[in-house]
């Protein structure tokens, strides 16, 4: 079957955007098609090679960041202290799995969302849902919630810019393992670290930068791939206008790349057959993730992944089940099953975030730090029951105090005392890094077969 960066335009969209002035629309992508890429596809296929040595074990994966990135909180500080939670959690994770740690941030580019209605109600007035800066603004009004095309030039540079940032900081030594005492700035002075907390965490970075110097000692040549910080970018491939824009050949390689981020997923709304997301996602060369919730038939799950990648290519394809902790139990071993016994190569992650979301009784969404952990867990305990390995762990989470999910010393009498989030609550930076310990101890125990 024959695809081109367009033909996704033949087939039904769901979560389109009702943009009220296509020529403005068709403009700015011929703009965006011409600016240069935001990654190359030298960074593409690298990762797709981490992905396949992740998916024979050899590696693991850690994808994390805000919901719903937005155009102001491109702030150097917010950044820098996203990127350090992450490195601080794989270096947590590096030496309990003692394993490489892939980082793949939901950063750079995670600003479309999709909305489980597409209009909002407040006091009798209705107007379009908030559908991500790449679209819309989150405030109330008429203006604001209209999609203006316009919005793609600005996430596409704002994207750049956060790029920009995260990569002048990692390529300078920032994120080097040896030195673990560059992200911690402000560490000690954060409110709410649990001393314990912070001394398990001081006594990893000890021990890891000691294991690292004593490999390089005895002249170990995989010191370096276990300290190398490789950071890449991911988001929700949701607006296809933005990125069949930035979606081209490269000289000297094969097929169509896209090129606004190195791992695009489709999202749990977005995912099926005969939609335009899979037809737009089959054709590009990126690894794809794809979102698989508890509803999902074993069955079309198996045809869904071969669709996406029919030769069954390595490091091509990541299955991130968010199944819920209710829910895990019933609905992942028989799509673990299925899809092992199709062959289908996969790598197997774990959102815990998006099947575990309620709100209060005063109607504020948030997550529980127990739901969120026994998610894992289970998801840990039910691979290694059936026959792999859980290969990764996808969260929503800031490097900021936020008091958006309960657990790890926020009770629901205090999510309003800094709740920022636009869209779905987000781990603060104690939750993220006491997840990561808990991770850690599944990674560190042998399978129990
Ligand atoms: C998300 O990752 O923010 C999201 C909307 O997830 P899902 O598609 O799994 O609901
Ligand atoms: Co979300």
């Amino acid at each position: 079957m024959s695809w081109t960066p367009d033909s996704w335009k033949s087939k039904p969209l769901a979560q389109e955007v009702a943009y009220d002035d296509p020529a403005a629309v068709e403009a700015t992508i011929a703009r965006l098609s011409q600016l240069p890429p935001l990654v190359t596809s030298w960074e593409v296929e690298r990762l797709k090679m981490a992905i396949a040595e992740a998916q024979e074990g050899r590696r693991f994966i850690l994808q994390g960041g805000d919901c719903a990135e937005t155009l102001g909180d491109c702030q150097p500080g917010i950044i820098a202290n996203k990127l350090k939670i992450l490195l601080q959690m794989s270096m947590v994770l590096v030496h309990a799995g003692q394993k490489p740690v892939v980082r793949i941030g939901r950063l750079a580019g995670q600003y479309a969302k999709p909305r489980s209605k597409p209009t909002e109600e407040r006091n009798g007035v209705s107007l379009p849902s908030y559908f991500g800066d790449l679209v819309n603004r989150p405030e109330f009004t008429a203006d604001a919630r209209r999609a203006d095309p316009r919005a793609l030039l600005d996430a596409y540079s704002h994207a750049a810019l956060t790029l920009n940032f995260v990569r002048s900081l990692t390529a300078a030594g920032f994120a080097d393992l040896h030195h673990p005492e560059y992200w911690d700035l402000g560490f000690f002075t954060r409110s709410g670290l649990p001393p314990e907390l912070r001394e398990e965490y001081m006594q990893t970075s000890a021990r890891l930068s000691e294991a690292l110097r004593f490999m390089e000692a005895l002249g170990e040549t995989s010191v370096d791939e276990l300290s190398r910080v490789d950071f890449y970018t991911s988001h929700e491939g949701l607006n296809l206008h933005y990125e069949a824009a930035q979606t081209r050949r490269v000289p000297r390689r094969e097929g169509h790349y896209l090129l606004t981020t190195h791992m695009p997923w489709i999202g749990e709304r977005t995912r099926a057959l005969d939609g335009a997301h899979v037809e737009f996602f089959r054709g590009v060369e990126n690894v794809v993730g794809v979102k698989l919730g508890p509803k999902v038939d074993p069955h079309d799950a198996v045809k869904l992944l071969t669709t996406l990648s029919p030769w069954n290519e390595a490091g091509k394809l990541v299955c991130i089940t968010r199944m819920g902790a209710s829910e895990v139990d019933k609905a992942l071993p028989p799509l673990v099953e299925a899809v092992t016994r199709a062959g289908r190569r996969v790598l197997w992650m774990c959102d815990p975030m998006h099947g575990n979301t309620h709100s209060t009784s005063s109607g504020i969404k948030t997550r529980s730090f127990d739901d969120i952990l026994r998610e894992i867990e289970r998801s840990f305990a039910i691979h290694r029951e059936i026959a792999g390995e859980l290969g990764g762990i996808h969260f929503e989470l800031t490097g900021e105090d936020v008091t958006e999910c309960i657990g790890g010393g926020i009770t629901e009498a205090d999510l309003d005392k800094n709740y920022a989030s636009v869209c779905d609550p987000r781990l603060n930076y104690r939750q993220a890094l006491e997840m990561a310990f808990r991770i850690g101890t599944w990674m560190s125990k042998r399978a129990p077969r």
